[in-house]
């Protein structure tokens, strides 16, 4: 067995950005199934701070991190879609990527384009299969038609701001809403077709006034608390509220009738990696998200980069609302 060692970012318990550690690991072979990646760059996500935080609670030590892009250095027995020396990038359980290098299950592990550059892989494929999986596999009864609206809250973040621009390109009209009005700028620069600043204004008169009255079809709700039950009512009849995030806290029980008595709307919690559960729902999902920013049609917007020592101000900007598009640490 050959053993390397690799800095990684390591949580003994739950708490604020100071648990965040850097630490010294050992990393082995991998076992049938897995494989040993170098990392070029690593994706920060909001999911990082809930698993950091213990509202996802989570077996301590942790070793955080869920999206990175790299080099393969060796394949474990049954591993056919890589070799050693691919670029590949991924967004995967369990976390571990805030590391040099690591091994891992090969299931999430996409190989990477030529045209798609490691830092890009490492910044987009969370929160470009997130977008995937919202737009294209999340929709309404009867699903999405061009011209149709959806309210997509957050819509410079990171998610947000490739959602912006792969709605654009299915002929969605998304409204956006973000926290302050250079964000906003931002989000209609990257193809929403409006945005509401949700810290100044009443986005569900917005989105009535802009619908004429008519309401979304589906909203696309990562923020929880502090918007579930406005977009609930910014929903047209059979609406979707796709709940899949809680960025500004959980959502609070409610009463299944409440649906009923604001248009028979649906509500789903969805998550990446049920739609990831396969080697075949995981490729064909990346494969739609590589030929859209191949295309140009979706650029990834790394708007910040800290070293892996300084992930605790990468946190603590994440959480403060501090940032726009996508964040890499650098290693
Ligand atoms: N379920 C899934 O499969 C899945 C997968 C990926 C991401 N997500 C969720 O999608 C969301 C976006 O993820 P991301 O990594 O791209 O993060 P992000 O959108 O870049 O950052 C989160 C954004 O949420 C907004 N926000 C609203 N209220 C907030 C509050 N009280 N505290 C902090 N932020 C608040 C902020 O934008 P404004 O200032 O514009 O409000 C902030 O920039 C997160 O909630 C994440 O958990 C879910």
């Amino acid at each position: 067995m050959t053993l390397q060692t690799s800095r990684a970012i390591r949580i003994d318990q739950h708490g604020g950005p100071e648990q965040l550690k850097l630490v010294e690991t050992s990393v082995g072979d991998p076992g049938a199934g897995e494989v040993r990646i170098r990392h070029h760059a690593v994706g920060l996500n909001f999911i990082d701070v809930y698993q950091r935080s213990g509202l996802y609670p989570m077996p301590m030590p942790l070793q955080l991190g869920m999206e990175a892009a790299g080099v393969i250095e060796a394949v474990g027995a049954g591993v056919t879609h890589l070799q050693p020396g691919d670029r590949a990038a991924y967004a995967s359980q369990p976390p571990g990527s805030y590391c040099d290098v690591r091994v891992m299950p090969a299931i999430c592990v996409c190989k990477l384009p030529d045209a798609i550059s490691l830092e890009t892989g490492a910044a987009m494929m969370l929160k470009g299969l997130t977008a995937q999986y919202l737009l294209k596999r999340t929709q309404p009864q009867g699903g999405l038609q061009a011209g149709d609206f959806v309210l997509f809250h957050a819509a410079a973040g990171g998610v947000g701001l490739i959602a912006c621009q792969w709605a654009k390109a299915m002929g969605l009209q998304l409204i956006g809403t973000a926290g302050s009005d250079a964000k906003c700028t931002l989000a209609l620069a990257n193809g929403a077709a409006h945005a509401i600043n949700y810290s100044t204004e009443d986005f569900l008169a917005r989105v009535k006034s802009i619908t004429a009255g008519r309401g979304v079809k589906v909203v696309y709700d990562s923020v929880g608390k502090d918007t579930w039950d406005k977009s609930l009512d910014c929903l047209q009849p059979f609406g979707l509220m796709a709940s899949f995030g809680n960025a500004s806290g959980p959502v609070a029980p409610f009463a299944p009738g409440i649906l009923g008595a604001k248009g028979s709307l649906y509500v789903t919690r969805q998550t990446l990696f049920t739609h990831m559960a396969t080697r075949e729902s995981t490729q064909a999902m990346a494969d739609d998200l590589f030929a859209v920013v191949a295309s140009g049609q979706v650029k990834i917007h790394i708007e910040q980069r800290f070293r892996l020592e300084d992930v605790q101000q990468a946190h603590r900007d994440l959480e403060a609302r501090k940032t726009t598009g996508c964040t890499v640490l650098t290693l």
